[in-house]
C-alpha cells in the first residue's frame, strides 16, 4: 500500500494524491488544490496549531494518550531517578549521555560562567521594590545581548556554544538577583564550590554565614525538579523561542521572548495561580462549591488539563511522590491536604473524566516550592531556570534544520473589501457603513 492520500476536490472534480510521510501531510502539498486558475490554492486553517507539526524533533517524545515523556529517548523517570539537571541538558543539547570527562568539562564551562557583569546589578537595582520577578527576569536575560555582542554570530559554533553556557550559568544568578531585590536584600554572588541547584539555594537564603550550607535534600529535590521541567517539545515558550529565533537574534533576545509566553497563567505562570487557588479555597469542606463553580464555567482548576497530556502527566507522579521527601525537612504543607482532596474529587466528576482533565506538572510543584520557602512570584522564575536547556537544544536544532526558514504563519482574511477613506467630520459612532460584505480571502 502507497504511503499516500487521495483528496478529492468536490468543487472542481479533480483528485490529488498526495504523500505521507512520518504520518503527516506536507502543507504546502494541499497549495496545488485550486477551485479556478486566479485560486491561490489551498491552505489549512489551525488556530493554536491543535494539529499542526512545526518541525522535525529529536528532542522530545510525548505520548499524550498513554502519559509518556522522554528525553532523547530516555524515559524521564530515569532520568529523574538516576540523572543530575546539568547531565540532562547536556543530554537534550547534544543527543547522547556525556561521558565522564565530557560531563566534568560540561559542569565546569557552566560553572564558570555563573557571575554576571556589575552593570546587571545596576539596572536590577532600578526595578520598582515590588516588581515581580519573572518580569525582572524577562527583561534582564534579554539585556544580557547588550553585554555580548558576538552573541549575534548565531552560526559560528563556538560562539553558538558559549552563549549555551552563558545562559545556562546566569539564569539562577538573575533569578536569585531579583529574589534578594524583591525583599530589599543584597545580592549574593554564586558559590562555584557548590552544585547547580546549592549555588541557587545559597544565591537566595545566604545572610551573614561566610559559606552556605543547602540542605543535601532540598538540593536534589530542587534539581529533581530541573530535570523535569528542562524540555516538552514544543510548547507556548519553546515555540515563542523557535520563532522568534527563526528570524536570527542573539540567543538572549529569543529567550525574553520564551520566558515572557512561560510567564502567562495559561503556561509557565500556573502553578503560581494553583497556590493561589489552593489557598483560595482554604480548606477540604469548601472543595465541593469550588468545583461546582469551575463546572459552570466560573474559572478553571488551575494545574489541570494539559493540551497534549490526555493522561495523568508522568512529571505530576513523580513530583507527588518527591512531596514527602521534601515535606519531611520542611513540615507538611496543609494545602497538601486540599490539593489531594481536590485531585480525588476531581478524578471521580464526569465533567473531568469526560475532558480527560488530570493533574498537570503545576499541579504539585507550587506546594513543594512553596514548602522550600519560596514565596508564589518566584515559581515561574524557577521554572525558566531549568526550561533554559530546553530552549537552547530547540534553538540550536532549529538553526541546524535546513528545511526551517523565518517563521511567518498565514491568515484567513475575513475583514472588509476595499473601502474609501472616510474624512473625519463624516463618520459615524461604529464605523461608517460600506456597501459590499465582509469576506475577501486575501493572502
Ligand atoms: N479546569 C476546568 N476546565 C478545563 C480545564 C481546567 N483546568 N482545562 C480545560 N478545561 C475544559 C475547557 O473549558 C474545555 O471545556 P469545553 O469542551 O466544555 O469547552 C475542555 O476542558 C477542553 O479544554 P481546552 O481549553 O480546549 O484545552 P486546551 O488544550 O486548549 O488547553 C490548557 C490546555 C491551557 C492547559 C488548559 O487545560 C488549562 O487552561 N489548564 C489550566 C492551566 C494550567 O494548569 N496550565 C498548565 C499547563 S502545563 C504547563 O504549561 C507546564
Amino acid at each position: 500500500m502507497a504511503d499516500t492520500i487521495t483528496v478529492t476536490d468536490n468543487r472542481t472534480g479533480k483528485s490529488y494524491e498526495l504523500p505521507i510521510e512520518h504520518g503527516t501531510v506536507r502543507a504546502m502539498h494541499l497549495r496545488q488544490i485550486k477551485a479556478n486558475d486566479a485560486d491561490f490554492g489551498l491552505m489549512v486553517y489551525d488556530p493554536a496549531f491543535t494539529n499542526t507539526a512545526s518541525c522535525r524533533s529529536h528532542i522530545t517524545f510525548i505520548d499524550g494518550d498513554e502519559g509518556i515523556l522522554r528525553y532523547r529517548g530516555y524515559p524521564i523517570e530515569q532520568l529523574a531517578e538516576q540523572s543530575s539537571y546539568l547531565e540532562t541538558a547536556y543530554l537534550l543539547i547534544f543527543g547522547e549521555l556525556p561521558t565522564r570527562s565530557q560531563l566534568d568539562q560540561w559542569v565546569h564551562d557552566i560553572t564558570f560562567r555563573t557571575f554576571i557583569h556589575e552593570n546587571v546589578k545596576k539596572f536590577m537595582d532600578g526595578f520598582h521594590h515590588d516588581a515581580h520577578p519573572m518580569g525582572m527576569l524577562v527583561s534582564t536575560v534579554g539585556a544580557l545581548s547588550t553585554f555580548y555582542p558576538e552573541s549575534k554570530e548565531i552560526f559560528d559554533e563556538e560562539v553558538q556554544l558559549l552563549q549555551i553556557h552563558r545562559l545556562i550559568a546566569k539564569m539562577p544568578t538573575l533569578a536569585a538577583f531579583a529574589y534578594r531585590h524583591s525583599l530589599g536584600l543584597p545580592y549574593r554572588y554564586p558559590d562555584n564550590d557548590l552544585s547547580f541547584t546549592g549555588n541557587l539555594l545559597t544565591m537566595l537564603y545566604r545572610m551573614s554565614e561566610a559559606k552556605y550550607d543547602p540542605d543535601p535534600v532540598l538540593e536534589r529535590a530542587l534539581d529533581l525538579l530541573f530535570i523535569l521541567h528542562a524540555d516538552h517539545e514544543q510548547n507556548c515558550s519553546t515555540n515563542a523561542m523557535r520563532s522568534v529565533g527563526s528570524s536570527h537574534p542573539d540567543p538572549y533576545s529569543a529567550i525574553a521572548a520564551a520566558c515572557a509566553a512561560l510567564y502567562g497563567p495559561l503556561h509557565g505562570g500556573a502553578n503560581e495561580e494553583v497556590l493561589r487557588m489552593l489557598t483560595q479555597i482554604g480548606s477540604v469542606d469548601r472543595i465541593p462549591e469550588f468545583i461546582k463553580e469551575v463546572k459552570a464555567g466560573h474559572g478553571l482548576l488551575f494545574g489541570f488539563g494539559h493540551r497534549v497530556y490526555k493522561h495523568y502527566d508522568p512529571r505530576a507522579s513523580i513530583i507527588k511522590t518527591m512531596a514527602h521527601r521534601v515535606f519531611e525537612v520542611t513540615g507538611r504543607n496543609p494545602l497538601l491536604d486540599i490539593a489531594l482532596e481536590l485531585e480525588k474529587i476531581a478524578l471521580e466528576d464526569a465533567y473531568f473524566i469526560e475532558r480527560k482533565l488530570y493533574p498537570n506538572v503545576d499541579f504539585y510543584s507550587g506546594i513543594i516550592y512553596q514548602s522550600m520557602g519560596f514565596p508564589v512570584a518566584m515559581f515561574p522564575v524557577l521554572f525558566a531556570i531549568p526550561r533554559t536547556a530546553g530552549w537552547v537544544a530547540q534553538w540550536r536544532e532549529m538553526l541546524q534544520d535546513p528545511e526551517q526558514k523565518i517563521a511567518r504563519p498565514r491568515q484567513v482574511y475575513l475583514g472588509y473589501d476595499q473601502r474609501d477613506y472616510v474624512s473625519v467630520e463624516r463618520r459615524e459612532p461604529g464605523g461608517t457603513p460600506v456597501a459590499s460584505g465582509a469576506g475577501q480571502a486575501a493572502r
